[in-house]
């Protein structure tokens, strides 16, 4: 292994994924008609092309329930060989029984209670928590050789507004272990943690968050820079690495819309120039400005965007692509960007790095390096991961749904949420073969 190439003598990563969203989406150029707005508000201005939706017959232990008994499925893992599971979510249904005990039901059967790990709770960054609690376990001495699964699922969903275009549905489950084919370098991972009230949920009684805008964006960009120079150094302390956003071959973003994501991609590169890593000419008159008035220039918005246009379109886009089409699925997002990422490069990523930003209101914020490895297994390997994955299939076979569907559908949730008993009132055509 070259030191470029370093994760762990373990390879501890993710050696299979399985992903969930909705049979039904909304386009969003007609929902732009529909709201009222200029065109292109959602489309160009936030960058999102489809948004997947569910009404009042899923809520986020069903959709926990659809991936995981998936993923059991799929990759033929006995549930007796599991030692670990772990949830990250914030659409909870419960203050006090885990999602993590629900899915407990599909390992009845096997007589397996054995099974460490919770449901770790905090905006979009549990399911990130989850998989860190999963690959130090893996990676340590007390590990007693059973697999670990992590859960990422949210069913994300805003009040009538701006923010509502950014919602959308979504779970991703990671079979995690040794010898992964996406092997996660734990010792040059950086954190970011912060109090912050730029998006959080203190009416129970409702699904919506409160949510500041302008000041989530911030607070992310925040994070990504503070997470972003930590990885840096890291890399240099821990691995002897000079490095820079040139040096990895994707990035992999959480992704609340995707035009924060391209935003996102180029203020690494202007990080990059202001430590004059990398040619500094287009954006001169920025270098010694202050770096707390720099993130709401819009005039350097504009060069980083002309400067970062390639790299973007090589080294991200293609991770974007179902999250531009199934909106925010807040914890599962950037999971979702690295199944994508597997689903449309497969074994070509072998030797490949990936840097992973996972960011959570709050706000809580980690970067990682993957590295894609051929591990010679017959099942845990990135060709069948990829052929596991398909998810353009996935995307095709969904059902165009009307604004209107929409509305009464987060109606309905509106109605019954926090109501027990209630009676569901979506239709179960709706959902698809092998739904929860
Ligand atoms: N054509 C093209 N672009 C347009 C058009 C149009 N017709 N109309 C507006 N735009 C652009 C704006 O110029 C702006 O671009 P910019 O961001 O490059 O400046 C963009 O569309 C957004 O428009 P705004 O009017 O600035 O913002 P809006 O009121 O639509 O709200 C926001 C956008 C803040 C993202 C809102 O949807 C929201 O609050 N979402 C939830 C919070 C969120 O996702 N935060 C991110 C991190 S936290 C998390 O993950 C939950």
């Amino acid at each position: 292994m070259t030191d470029e190439n370093f994760t762990s003598p373990t390879n501890v990563g993710i050696l299979a994924m399985e992903v969930y969203f909705p049979h039904t989406y909304v386009d969003q150029t007609e929902l732009e008609v529909a709201n009222g707005v200029s065109a292109g508000k959602y489309t160009i201005g936030l960058g999102q092309e489809a948004m997947a939706f569910t009404g009042d017959r899923e809520d986020i232990n069903s959709v926990a329930l659809t991936v995981v008994q998936s993923l059991l499925e799929k990759y033929n893992i006995n549930p007796a060989d599991i030692g670990r599971l772990e949830v990250g979510t914030e659409s909870l249904v419960d203050k006090s029984k885990s999602t993590k005990t629900v899915l407990m039901s599909l390992f009845a059967e096997s007589g397996n209670t054995d099974i460490e790990g919770a449901t770790v709770v905090n905006a979009c960054y549990g399911g990130t928590a989850a998989l860190l609690n999963a690959l130090t376990w893996v990676d340590s001495n007390s590990w007693d050789g059973r697999y670990a699964i992590v859960v990422a699922a949210d069913i994300a969903v805003y009040a009538d507004g701006p923010a509502r275009p950014t919602g959308g549905c979504g779970a991703v489950a990671m079979l995690v272990g040794r010898d992964a084919p996406l092997a996660i370098d734990l010792g040059t991972r950086a954190a970011h943690a912060s109090h912050v009230w730029d998006f959080f949920k203190p009416n129970l009684d409702s699904e919506y968050p409160e949510v500041n805008g302008a000041l989530s964006q911030t607070c992310y960009l925040q994070a990504l820079d503070d997470c972003y120079n930590r990885f840096l150094e890291k890399s240099l302390r821990m691995r002897n690495r000079v490095t820079h956003a040139s040096a990895a071959d994707y990035f992999v973003f959480h992704s609340p819309y995707n035009k924060l994501v391209q935003k996102s991609f180029g203020r690494l590169l202007y990080l990059d120039m202001r430590k004059g890593l990398i040619d500094s000419t287009p954006v001169e008159k920025w270098l010694a400005m202050p770096v707390e008035q720099t993130y709401e220039d819009k005039e350097l918005e504009t060069a980083l965007k002309k400067v970062s246009a390639d790299g973007y379109r090589s080294k991200v886009d293609i991770s974007c692509k179902v999250s531009k089409q199934i909106g925010n699925t807040y914890t599962a997002a950037v999971y979702m960007n690295l199944a994508n990422l597997v689903s449309a490069v497969g074994e070509n990523l072998i030797g490949k790095k990936v840097v992973v930003f996972s960011y959570g209101s709050g706000a809580l914020a980690s970067m990682f390096s993957v590295v894609a490895r051929e591990t010679g297994h017959p099942v845990f390997n990135l060709k069948n991961i990829q052929q596991m994955l398909d998810i353009p299939y996935r995307l095709a076979s969904r059902e165009k749904c009307t604004p209107a569907e929409l509305q009464e559908a987060l109606k309905f949730r509106e109605e019954s949420h926090g109501f027990c008993p209630f009676l569901p009132k979506s239709s179960i055509d709706k959902l698809a073969p092998g739904t929860y």
